[in-house]
């Protein structure tokens, strides 16, 4: 199985940005789990981030044929992005929506997303461990 993770914008500043919220893991040590885990499951993963959109929705579109899953942490481009949402529904590949804090319980504008309208699933306000809780999912739904 081939996993792509998607990370939007300022979530290469984990470690640095609003530890309080994000916690303390660097993006770096982000991947390494996620390498780990991916190696532990027995799956192929490749890991991208982006702080702009049409990087996102290119890496999105240039899936196609290719991974069997994402995994995709939109940040703030989450309650924002139409294109984002369309680029997953085009491509047709199941996905999980993460986010490292939970934004159930933040400012009402981290109250829409629009991805989560065509994922499987939310993981929400896991920290860094809802990235590779969204890996299992994705492998356990795999047909
Ligand atoms: C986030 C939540 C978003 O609201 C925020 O803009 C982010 C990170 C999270 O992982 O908790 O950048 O997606």
């Amino acid at each position: 199985m081939n996993i792509l993770v998607i990370n939007g914008p300022n979530l290469n500043m984990l470690g640095i940005r609003e530890p309080d919220i994000y916690g303390k893991a660097t993006y770096a040590d982000l991947c390494a789990m996620i390498d780990t885990h991916a190696q532990k499951i027995g799956v192929s993963v490749e890991i991208y981030q982006s702080n702009h959109e049409g990087d996102l929705v290119d890496r999105i579109q240039a899936a196609y044929g290719k991974a069997d899953g994402i995994v995709i942490n939109p940040a703030a481009y989450t309650h924002t992005s139409v294109a984002l949402l369309d680029a997953l529904k085009a491509v047709g590949i199941p996905a999980v929506e993460v986010h490292i804090s939970d934004v159930s319980q933040r400012e009402d504008f981290r109250q829409i997303s629009y991805v989560r309208l065509y994922c499987e699933k939310t993981i929400c306000g896991h920290g860094v461990d809802g990235y590779l809780e969204a890996m299992d999912y994705l492998l356990e739904a795999q047909v």
